[in-house]
């Protein structure tokens, strides 16, 4: 069988960066896909020496309308078949819904939602055509429960998470997998964007983004569909089996206070 190929959004920090570590020690070859070229040419170089992988850079702004379908494309052009889609990229803001500009937070949707069900749309046929592959999403913990303060994102989440059930439940016996990665507060840029500094609490216990990556990764390989990395992480995904509704708004309302 030919060696895969891996395509991973929001390559260039942070969980993405992390799992293209994982896939490359897998010796899969590489599509990395984000906006910052420099980081991931630097990456793509040194997983090219140690694995000797090929490594595609292609520079995206996933907020663009379009951006997809250049992505997909420009591999057809290339010949590169895509048998895994890591839909990695997305951020978040910190704030009430009606403080933030509402620009920005359209552009949550259009990455972490618009983007992905597009990428999914254009890959997916092609890997239930081949009987093989895989789509891993990276959601969040934020998707089992609303999130003042943050109500966009969590919400964009909530999507993910609710899209990638459904689909692994149509692609049931098709030998291609589902998996909806829900990590917790991980080290990354994430927070900088976010512009957590304007949380009281935003200095939480975080895990390390290559524990994430490699959990979710194992996870992959395993076809198991909703992992949830740590164990604060899996207590706050059953939340809603705990918890009347009204209480859980009111502790994220608690956990996402602004100073
Ligand atoms: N860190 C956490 O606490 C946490 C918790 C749960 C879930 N997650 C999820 O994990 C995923 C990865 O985030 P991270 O924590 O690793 O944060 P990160 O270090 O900020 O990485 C985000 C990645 O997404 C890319 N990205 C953002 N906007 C983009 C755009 N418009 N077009 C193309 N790429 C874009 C970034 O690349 P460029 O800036 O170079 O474009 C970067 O590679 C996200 O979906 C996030 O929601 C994070």
């Amino acid at each position: 069988m030919n060696p895969e190929h891996v395509l991973i959004t929001g390559a260039s920090s942070g969980i993405g960066l992390e799992l293209a570590k994982c896939f490359a020690a897998d010796n899969s070859h590489l599509v990395l896909v984000a906006r910052g070229t420099e980081a991931m040419e630097q990456l793509a170089a040194g997983l090219r020496q140690k694995y000797s992988i090929q490594v595609f850079v292609i520079t995206a702004d996933l907020a663009k309308p379009g951006s997809a379908q250049r992505i997909f494309d420009e591999l057809v052009r290339a010949g590169v078949t895509v048998d895994v889609l890591v839909n990695n990229a997305g951020f978040g803001l910190h704030g009430s819904f009606a403080e933030l500009p509402l620009k920005r937070q359209l552009e949550i949707i259009q990455v972490n939602i618009a983007a992905l069900v597009e990428l999914t749309g254009l890959f997916l046929p092609g890997m239930i055509q081949r009987q093989r592959g895989g789509i891993l999403n990276v959601g969040s913990v934020a998707g089992f429960v609303p999130g003042p303060n943050m109500a966009v994102y969590y919400a964009s989440k909530a999507f993910v998470q609710s899209f990638s059930e459904a689909i692994f439940e149509e692609l049931r016996g098709s030998g291609v997998s589902v998996t909806n990665l829900c990590p917790g507060p991980t080290e990354t840029n994430f927070s900088n964007t976010a512009r957590s500094h304007r949380v009281r609490n935003h200095q939480a216990a975080k895990m390390s983004a290559a524990a994430v990556a490699s959990q979710g990764h194992r996870a992959y390989r395993q076809r198991r569909h909703m992992p949830v990395p740590g164990v604060v992480n899996f207590l706050i995904s059953q939340l809603p089996r705990l918890l009347p509704r009204a209480a859980i708004r009111k502790t994220v309302m608690h956990y996402n206070r602004l100073k």
